[in-house]
């Protein structure tokens, strides 16, 4: 049977409803359609598919047996009227060029399509005035080079995407359509191709390049704008920030929420708390109370941002502070262990009170000749004293430091008392530094030792040093005012004989009895008074 040997054939088919298909199709292909397929076409297409399982209908099921035989039938059918030269071993191009009247007829025939044969690698559908949609059946064959619907009347959207699925397309032609302009997925399509493909088709490629190309302009100046922009901002902040400048919410969370267990002091202008910023740095934030006056506020910053700039060893660290409307505040460094008041009371040896002697005269300097605006306080109570018995000058103010003589006041009388360690008690009970310095002069220098702390256990040697500075102080308290030498002499003087003393001995790290913690107790029991 004729049917029966055709099955080997690679190509497809099999009934195909009356109503589908036009009276104009030619008698052999219908009754061909109207046949169910043969006895042996399923093995016929285990056969191929055992052979090549790339076929495309081999994933289909055996109900599928029907459909399957149509699209052969089709096939061979197509096959032939695309003008192939030997359709027995290939089906390499469908070519229905020119052929209005049997074109739209194999269009027809999804069964075909879906299982396009593998073979074909063109497909020529051009004038034909086919109508209507894209079809994308035809989209079914993956695997062409080459599609030309050209010169025909179809309309709608082109589907970009399928067609630009198709790997080896290397061929395409769409001219002299109706398609409607659509900008979704057509760029690729429009690189891939020239306009040759497209002529009069109702895509303009061009535009979408200019498009393209303008739009791609655009975006390269956006992308420079906001560089420059960027680069502007990040100079302009540079020059803006104010990395000295904390917000309420960061002190607030360096202290816990200015809880009160990180209270370290209290006093009529200020509440002292313990704090650890963001990078680790130990602080103490030091809330003001006097906030209400905006004119304190602005001296307020204007300070800080003069103090900030304090870089010495012998001077507390001032990190920064908080100007706000809700919070006025500024934070310091915790370098000390306690105060030199507090190092004091135990009485510690000279060398000892040398080096801290040194190092404030040390700090003094550094403000004297650099920041000659900023006054400084020399009480033993806001000197302050690290682990390693270096002295920090706490308390600062700028644009009206004392005068010079003040100055030179206030050091000797540091040097006094860190002589005599004895201010404590005497200003107990006598009228605070006047009474103290009576009390000096009433002693000095006829029964100097009786000034001097008998506790430091002094070699002759270091007695000898011991009264040649205190010597300089007694000066400084003596004579009047106007007499006085200057700041920086005094400090030269100073400077000399306390070297010649040499205190290049290694210092024992400060042994004093209170812990960091400790001192804060104490503290807070100042506190509670
Ligand atoms: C067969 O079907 C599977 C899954 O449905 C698919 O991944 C595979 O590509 C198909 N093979 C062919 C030759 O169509
Ligand atoms: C193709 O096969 C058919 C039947 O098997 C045969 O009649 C025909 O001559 C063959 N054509 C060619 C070109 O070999
Ligand atoms: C289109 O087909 C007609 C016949 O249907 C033919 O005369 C004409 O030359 C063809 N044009 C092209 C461009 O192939
Ligand atoms: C494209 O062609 C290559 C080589 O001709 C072939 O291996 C590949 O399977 C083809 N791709 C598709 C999607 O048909
Ligand atoms: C378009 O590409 C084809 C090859 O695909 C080439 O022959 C033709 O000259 C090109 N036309 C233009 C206008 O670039
Ligand atoms: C597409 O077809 C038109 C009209 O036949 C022709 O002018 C054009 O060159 C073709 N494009 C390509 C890429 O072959």
């Amino acid at each position: 049977m004729a049917a029966t040997s055709r099955t080997s054939l690679t190509t497809l088919s099999f009934l195909i409803s009356l109503s589908t298909i036009p009276r104009t199709l030619t008698s052999p292909l219908i009754q061909e359609l109207n046949q169910p397929p043969p006895p042996d076409f399923a093995a016929a297409v285990a056969a191929n598919c055992a052979r090549d399982p790339t076929l495309r209908y081999c994933n289909s099921t055996s109900s599928d047996l029907v459909n399957i035989y149509k699209s052969t039938v089709v096939a061979r059918h197509l096959c032939a009227e695309s003008g192939n030269p030997d359709c027995n071993l290939s089906f390499p191009a469908i070519n229905l060029r020119s052929r209005p009247k049997i074109a739209p007829l194999y269009l027809s025939f999804a069964f075909f399509w879906s299982y396009c044969p593998s073979s074909v690698l063109a497909i020529d559908l051009a004038n034909n005035s086919l109508r209507g949609a894209f079809p994308s059946s035809v989209l079914c064959c993956t695997q062409i080079r080459s599609l030309d619907l050209s010169h025909n009347a179809l309309a709608g959207d082109v589907p970009f995407d399928l067609l630009a699925s198709l790997a080896n397309l290397s061929f395409l032609n769409l001219s002299y359509n109706d398609f409607s302009e659509s900008r979704e997925g057509s760029i690729g399509l429009f690189e891939r191709f020239n306009s040759s493909s497209f002529i009069r088709s109702g895509l303009s490629p061009e535009d979408h390049r200019h498009e393209f190309e303008i739009t791609a302009t655009i975006l390269l100046l956006m992308v420079v704008l906001a560089t420059v922009v960027a680069v502007f901002g990040v100079i302009v902040w540079l020059l803006l920030r104010r990395p000295h400048q904390f917000t309420a919410a960061v002190l607030k969370k360096a202290t816990d929420g200015f809880a009160e267990d990180n209270v370290v002091m209290n006093t009529e202008k200020e509440d002292v708390y313990l704090g650890k910023l963001r990078n680790g740095v130990q602080v103490e934030v030091h809330v003001q109370k006097w906030k209400d006056s905006m004119e304190i506020d602005r001296e307020f910053g204007e300070e800080f941002r003069v103090l900030v700039q304090l870089r010495h060893k012998n001077l507390v660290k001032v990190i920064g502070w908080c100007e706000r409307r809700e919070l006025v505040a500024f934070v310091m460094e915790i370098a000390h262990v306690c105060s030199v008041e507090e190092w004091l009371k135990d009485s510690p040896p000279w060398k000892e009170r040398l080096k801290v002697l040194m190092g404030v005269i040390n700090g003094i300097c550094y403000l004297e000749e650099q920041w000659p605006h900023v006054g400084y306080d020399l009480k033993t109570k806001s000197l302050l004293l690290t682990e390693d018995i270096e002295a920090l000058i706490s308390k600062f103010r700028v644009g009206n430091p004392d005068s010079e003589s003040k100055k030179v006041h206030k050091l000797a009388l540091l040097i006094l008392e860190l002589v005599a360690n004895k201010r404590q008690q005497e200003a107990a009970t006598e009228a605070g530094e006047s009474g103290y310095i009576k009390w000096v002069k009433m002693h000095y220098p006829v029964h100097f030792k009786k000034v001097i702390d008998e506790k430091m256990k002094l070699t002759s040697c270091s007695l000898e040093q011991v009264k040649k500075i205190t010597d300089i102080a007694f000066e400084s308290i003596s004579v009047p005012a106007e007499a006085l030498p200057s700041m920086s002499q005094v400090s030269r003087r100073l400077r000399k004989t306390c070297a010649a003393g040499a205190v290049h001995s290694h210092h024992q790290a400060l042994n004093y009895k209170h812990s960091r913690s400790g001192l804060h107790a104490e503290r807070a029991r100042h506190v509670e008074r």
